[in-house]
């Protein structure tokens, strides 16, 4: 077996995306891992198909540029709306968040009525819907916007009584239908003790971001395209704009805090 010693590219619209980079650390402790945050053009998860697609596409491009490995759309609302225009563009390998969530939750649930909430972008378009109802046909989905929980963990209000209202308001509709919820958002694992408390000891929550450590980490197994235990793995944070805001407020979400961060103020003039 030859070690590939490349990085794996990760990328998000900003922050969010660290908790799928630590998910993947925990997995893959010998990977080598380039982030791209694009804090200039957060949030994406209230704009169109089209934009974030095309946002999606010159982050793709960078990521090559890095001589990556595999990419990981680790943003949700990026992969309902952008991953087929992604695998299209390159020859390597591009994984999401939906589609290894979508399949954990078809494992986990027993009764096949499983919730899903995520930003506006990701609930409208649909995409859990689809790839939970193409591997259990007979599944029923219930999706719920969540787009104020993004703006509550940035502030850290991850325990705090207005996380409470909110996550109340946003989690009746689901209360008691569901037996699997999806926290299909780069943020809502932040938000999962006080979400796992509304929903009840009964209901399975599935972290999109272990479901596609697992999915990366099986796919570079399978290619054998492993770094190998005898590397020293890498980490290089990049971001769009403020990268001492996204060191700051990264920590949350990492775990531990987030090495040094530098600024690519023009994706096209990175490439050159
Ligand atoms: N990273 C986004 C997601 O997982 C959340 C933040 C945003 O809206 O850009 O959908």
């Amino acid at each position: 077996m030859t070690a590939d010693t490349r990085p794996i590219g990760v990328f998000d619209s900003g922050l969010g995306g660290l908790t799928v980079l630590r998910a993947i650390r925990e997995r893959m402790p010998h990977e080598s891992l380039v982030y791209f945050g694009d804090t200039a053009r957060v949030p994406y998860g209230t704009k169109s198909a089209a934009t974030v697609t095309r946002f999606a596409r010159e982050i793709l491009d960078f990521l090559v540029g890095q001589n990556v490995k595999a990419v990981v759309a680790a943003c949700n609302s990026a992969s309902a709306l952008a991953l087929d225009a992604l695998r299209a563009a390159c020859t390597l390998p591009v994984v999401g968040v939906i589609e290894p969530g979508a399949h954990l939750a078809v494992e986990c649930s027993r009764t096949g009525r499983i919730g899903v909430i995520g930003t506006r972008a990701t609930i409208t378009s649909a995409a859990y819907e689809r790839t939970i109802t193409a591997l259990s046909p007979d599944a029923t989905v219930l999706s719920q916007a969540c787009p104020l929980f993004v703006s509550l963990v940035e502030e850290g209000w991850t325990d705090h009584p207005v996380a409470r209202m909110i996550a109340r308001e946003y989690l009746a509709p689901l209360e008691h239908r569901v037996d699997v919820l999806v926290l299909g958002c780069t943020h809502y694992p932040l938000l999962r003790s006080l979400i796992g408390e509304l929903m009840g000891p009964d209901v399975a929550l599935v972290d999109s971001a272990e479901a596609c450590a697992h999915e990366i980490a099986r796919l570079l197994d399978e290619r054998d395209a492993c770094a190998g235990p005898r590397t020293r793995p890498e980490e290089r944070f990049y971001v769009s704009d403020a990268p001492e805001v996204f060191a700051r407020l990264g920590e949350r979400f990492l775990g531990r805090p987030v090495g040094p961060v530098e600024l690519i103020a023009e994706l096209d003039e990175a490439k050159r």
